[in-house]
C-alpha cells in the first residue's frame, strides 16, 4: 500500500485511493466499510471521498461475489455475436436465474446458490474481433463457444488469437511485432530488434527539434478526435516552471475498438519507448500510463516492462546519462467508460469521480493533473513517435494522405467473416476493400446494411447511401466526388466529409439481418449507462432515449418514437461539458434519420412484436409508461447561447 501511494506526489495522496481499492478488493474480494473508513484514514481524507468511487465505478463492488466471478460483455459486437446466449447458457448451468433484458439488466451481480459462481453483464471489453468474449476471474476468453459452457468453465487458460500474417494491403509499423512467431515481450526481444534506439537518439536532440518532427509528421491523435499531436505538443511552453506531466490514454473503452490492447499485450516496450521519447521532448518528469481496470493482465505486462526498462537506466534517473530522470507510473481505472475522456481521466487520476472538467479554462496543457500542464495521448499514438524519430517527420508524412498522414490501426468487428484489426496508411484503403477484401466480406447469402466507421459514438452510414467528397488533386486542385460507402477512403477527412468520423477505428459492420432499433438500443443502453451524470442533458437524455428504443422493442412503441428520439438527440449535443454528449445523441440521430422506415414500423406497436432473443414475453409492454412529448424547445436559448449570454 506505502508503495501505491508513493507513485504520487507526496501532497497529492488522494490519488492513490483508486490503487488502493483495488488492493483491497483483490484481497478480501469486496470493499466493506471498514475498507472505506481505513484506506481514508490512511490517505487522510473524509470517508464520503472514499465511498463516492465505490460508488461511482463499476469494478469495485461492496458485496462478495462469487468464488468464480464471471462478467460477460453485453456491448454491440458481442450482443450481434451471442453475448446474450452465452449468459443465458452460463445462468442455465450454473443454476443462476439471469439478469433480465432492458433497465438495469447489467448492474445486478447473480451468484449461484452453493456461492461458487457469480455472473455479471458488463460493457465493451476491448475485443470486439473475437466475440462473444467474457472474463472468467481476470482471465480474458475470446470467441466464447455458447454452447460449450462446461468446456469454457474448465479452461485454465484464456485463448487469445493473434492474426499472424498482415494482410498485403496492410502496412503495419505499430503492428510489426504482433503474431510474430518469435516475439516475445522480453526486453531483450525488443533490444534484439532495434528496440530503444531512438529512445537514444532523441536524447541526442533538442526538445524543440523533437517537437518539429513530430509538427511534421503530421501525426493525428489515434484516441478519436484526431488532434494534431504537434500542436497539441507545442502548447507547453519551453521555460514551463511548473511540473509538466504526460498521460497515457489506455483506458480503450469505446465499443469496437481493440488495438491499444494488443499492443499493451504483445509489444509493451514500444509503447514504452515512446512514453519515454515523448517524456524527454515535453520535459516531462513523471508520465502515467491510465489502463483501463477491465485489463489487469496488461497491467501487469507494462509493470514488468517498466522494471526491465529501469534495469537497462532508460528510465530512472539521469537516463543513459543524458542528465534526465523519467519515471513511469501505472494507474488501473475501474470500470467507467467516461475515464477515457481526457478531462475525466484526469479527475479519476487525482483520486476523484471520473467527472469531465469544462474547457476552457481546464484544457489539459494549461491546466490538467494536479492544475499542471499535461499532456494525454492515446497508446497508438505515443508509439508512432518512436517511428517518426527513426524515419524523420517529412518521411513520416509521406504515409497515408496529406493531412491524414502515418498509418493507423482500424479494428473490425461484426457482421464480417474474419474480423480483426488492420494497420494500413491512413486512407490508402477504401471502406469497401476494408470490408470485402480484408475483413473476409459477409456472410453468405448476407448483403451491407450500415457501417458505424469509428466506434459506437460515430454516426451510421447507409449502404445505399451516395457521399459527396471533396478530394484533393495532385495539382492541388480539389473535385467534388459522388461516390458508394464502398469506395469511401478510410482517413480522418473523408469519413467527416461523409458525415461520419474515423474516431478511434472501431468498424462495426451491420448486415441485412440486423434490426436497426435494437441496434440503436444497444447502443443507447452503453450509452445510458456510462453518462457521469453531471449534465441534465445527457443524464436524463441519455436514459430517455434508451428507455424509448427498449419500449420499441419490447412493442410498447407509439408513433411520436421517432421524434422525440431525434429531438432528445438534439438537445444534448451542444449542450453538455464534454463531448460525451456528442458521443450519445449522434448514434440516435443518424439511426432515426437513416432507418426512418424502421423506426415508424417498430412505432405501430405490432401485435406480438417480433422480441430479440433477450426478451422473454413477459418482459412485453403495452402501456406507454414514458412521456412522448417533445422536450420543450425555446429557440431564444439558442440565440442566447450563440450570442454567449448563457
Ligand atoms: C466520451 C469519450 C471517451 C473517450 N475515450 C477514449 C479512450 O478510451 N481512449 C483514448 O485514447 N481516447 C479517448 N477519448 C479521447 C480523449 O479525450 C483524448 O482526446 C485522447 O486521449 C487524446 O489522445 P490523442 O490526441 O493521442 O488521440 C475519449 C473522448 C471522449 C469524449
Ligand atoms: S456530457 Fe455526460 S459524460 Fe460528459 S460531463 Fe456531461 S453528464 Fe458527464
Ligand atoms: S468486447 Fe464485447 S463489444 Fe467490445
Amino acid at each position: 500500500m506505502d508503495e501505491a501511494i508513493a507513485r504520487y506526489p507526496s501532497d497529492h495522496r488522494r490519488s492513490a485511493a483508486m490503487p488502493l481499492l483495488h488492493l483491497w478488493q483483490e484481497h478480501f474480494g469486496f470493499v466493506s466499510d471498514e475498507a472505506v473508513v481505513w484506506i481514508a484514514e490512511k490517505l487522510c481524507l473524509p470517508p464520503i471521498n472514499i465511498l463516492e468511487l465505490v460508488t461511482f465505478y463499476p469494478m469495485f463492488r461492496q458485496e462478495p461475489t462469487g468464488k468464480t466471478h464471471i462478467r460477460v460483455c453485453r456491448t454491440l459486437s458481442c450482443a450481434m455475436a451471442g453475448g446474450f446466449e452465452l449468459m443465458e447458457n452460463l445462468c442455465t448451468t450454473l443454476g443462476i436465474q439471469r439478469p433480465p433484458a432492458g433497465d438495469g439488466m447489467h448492474n445486478p451481480i447473480r451468484i449461484s446458490a452453493d456461492g461458487d459462481y457469480s455472473v455479471e453483464f458488463v460493457e465493451c471489453l476491448a475485443s470486439c474481433g473475437t466475440a462473444p468474449v467474457c472474463m472468467i476471474g481476470e482471465q480474458l476468453y475470446e470467441n466464447a463457444d455458447v454452447n460449450s459452457i462446461a468446456d469454457l468453465l474448465r479452461k485454465q487458460t484464456s485463448n487469445i488469437k493473434h492474426q499472424t500474417s498482415p494482410h498485403p494491403l496492410e502496412h503495419r509499423l505499430i503492428f510489426k511485432n504482433i503474431g510474430r512467431p518469435d516475439w516475445t515481450t522480453d526486453i531483450d526481444c525488443y533490444l534484439r530488434d532495434g528496440g530503444y534506439e531512438q529512445l537514444k537518439q532523441a536524447l541526442t536532440l533538442s526538445r524543440a527539434d523533437i517537437v518539429n518532427k513530430v509538427k511534421n509528421s503530421g501525426l493525428r491523435g489515434r484516441g478519436g478526435a484526431g488532434f494534431s499531436c504537434g500542436l497539441k505538443w507545442s502548447f507547453i511552453k519551453p521555460d514551463e516552471k511548473r511540473p509538466v506531466y504526460l498521460i497515457c490514454n489506455a483506458d480503450e473503452s469505446e465499443p469496437g475498438t481493440f488495438k491499444d490492447r494488443y499492443i499493451i499485450h504483445e509489444d509493451p516496450h514500444q509503447l514504452l519507448e515512446g512514453i519515454l521519447i515523448s517524456s524527454y521532448a515535453l520535459n516531462a518528469r513523471t508520465a502515467y500510463i491510465y489502463i483501463r481496470g477491465e485489463f489487469p493482465e496488461g497491467a501487469k505486462i507494462l509493470e514488468r516492462a517498466i522494471e526491465e526498462a529501469r534495469t537497462h537506466n532508460f528510465l530512472g534517473k539521469n537516463i543513459l546519462g543524458s542528465g534526465f530522470d523519467a519515471e513511469v507510473y501505472i494507474h488501473r481505472g475501474a470500470g467507467a467508460y467516461i475515464c477515457g475522456e481526457e478531462t475525466g481521466l484526469i479527475e479519476s487520476l487525482e483520486g476523484k469521480r471520473g467527472y469531465p472538467r469544462i474547457k476552457p479554462p481546464y484544457f489539459p496543457a494549461v491546466l490538467g493533473l494536479y492544475m499542471c500542464p499535461t499532456i494525454v495521448n492515446n497508446v497508438e499514438t505515443l508509439c508512432h513517435i518512436r517511428h517518426i524519430i527513426a524515419m524523420g517527420g517529412s518521411e513520416y508524412a509521406r504515409l497515408g494522405r496529406p493531412n491524414n498522414t502515418g498509418t493507423r490501426i482500424l479494428c473490425v468487428s461484426g457482421d464480417v467473416q474474419r474480423p480483426g484489426y488492420f494497420e494500413i496508411e491512413v486512407g490508402a484503403v477504401t471502406m469497401g476493400q476494408l470490408t470485402y477484401e480484408m475483413a473476409g466480406g459477409l456472410r453468405p447469402g448476407r448483403k451491407l446494411k450500415a457501417v458505424i466507421p469509428g466506434g459506437s459514438s460515430a454516426k451510421v452510414l447507409r449502404a445505399d447511401e451516395r457521399f459527396k467528397l471533396k478530394q484533393k488533386q495532385s495539382d492541388g486542385s480539389t473535385i467534388e466526388r459522388e461516390m458508394s460507402i464502398d469506395e469511401i477512403p478510410m482517413d480522418f477527412d473523408s469519413l467527416t466529409a461523409a458525415g461520419s468520423m474515423a474516431g478511434s477505428g472501431g468498424v462495426i459492420v451491420l448486415d441485412d439481418s440486423r434490426d436497426m432499433v435494437w441496434v440503436l438500443n444497444n447502443i443507447n443502453e452503453f450509452y445510458a449507462h456510462e453518462s457521469c451524470g453531471q449534465c441534465t442533458p445527457c443524464r436524463e437524455g441519455s436514459l430517455w432515449m434508451q428507455k424509448i428504443t427498449d419500449r420499441m422493442l419490447r412493442g410498447g412503441g407509439v408513433v411520436e418514437d421517432p421524434k422525440t428520439l431525434k429531438t432528445i438527440g438534439d438537445n444534448i449535443a451542444g449542450r453538455t461539458i464534454c463531448a460525451f454528449g456528442e458521443a450519445c445523441a449522434w448514434p440516435t440521430q443518424s439511426f432515426v434519420e437513416k432507418f426512418p422506415e424502421e423506426f415508424a414500423a417498430r412505432a405501430k406497436k405490432p401485435v406480438p412484436p417480433p422480441l430479440p432473443p433477450e426478451y422473454t414475453p413477459k418482459e412485453l409492454i403495452e402501456e406507454q409508461e414514458i412521456p412522448t412529448v417533445p422536450m420543450a424547445h425555446d429557440p431564444g436559448w439558442e440565440k442566447a447561447g450563440a450570442a454567449g449570454t448563457i
